[in-house]
């Protein structure tokens, strides 16, 4: 197991572990979406996606394009005696190896920043939805409180950590996506950017 993925987990576990319910619950609000079968695309270790499974009855798949990162997935899912519900799938967005038209939900947290060709991903998420399928990608903290807590926490671990977030979820952000929407053919979508983070959504009607 290499050593970064293991540090992300502890990161994760140390810092983080506290927004994932609360985005969970934020995307079954936004998408209005709780039930059915759940993506999560760069679930990293799961936790976006293990929080779905366990505030619903929905199945999830947990996709990622590292091995090592789908390793603690698996170690999370026994942990979490989720293993009926959620299961791993290796995968890139920018070719998800899922059928089309057969998920309910797809969800990505924190991973739309490191996309090569959000393009061609936003076009393979919109393939994937369901008839009624909703899609919320993007980066978020859930609560003003936990953002602030994760900020004094990262703020001592990685002095770089404002100017990441002002680059990924900062003011301006918006506007980079219309076009990359309206390129991969999708023109109905909400951008939904607050103090706690930025959500794109879309859905198949
Ligand atoms: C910052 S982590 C976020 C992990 C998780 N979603 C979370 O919120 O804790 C970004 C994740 O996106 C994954 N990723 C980046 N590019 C990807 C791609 N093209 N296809 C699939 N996964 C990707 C990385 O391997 C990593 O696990």
């Amino acid at each position: 197991m290499s050593s970064k993925a293991e540090e992300f987990d502890l990161l994760v576990r140390e810092v983080f572990a506290p927004c994932y319910p609360v985005v969970a619950n934020q995307i079954f609000e936004k998408t209005g979406v709780c039930e059915g079968l759940c993506l999560d695309l760069g679930c990293g270790n799961g936790y976006l996606g293990l929080a779905i499974a366990e505030a619903t009855k929905m199945e999830v798949c947990l996709l990622d394009n590292d091995p090592e990162m789908l390793s603690i997935c698996e170690r999370n899912i026994i942990a979490r005696q989720l293993g009926e519900r959620v299961r791993t799938q290796p995968g890139d967005v920018h070719r998800i190896p899922l059928p089309g038209q057969s998920i309910q939900l797809v969800v990505s947290r924190g991973s739309v920043f490191f996309w090569e060709d959000p393009v061609q991903a936003f076009h393979q998420i919109y393939q994937v939805l369901a008839p009624q399928g909703m899609a919320c990608i993007g980066g978020g903290f859930g609560t003003v409180e936990i953002k602030q807590q994760i900020d004094r926490e990262m703020e001592k671990r990685n002095p770089g950590w404002h100017e990441h977030l002002r680059d990924r979820i900062g003011p301006g952000c918006t506007d980079k996506y219309p076009p990359l929407l309206a390129a991969a053919g999708i023109d109905h979508f909400e951008i939904d950017h607050g103090p706690t983070g930025l959500w794109i959504l879309f859905g198949r009607a």
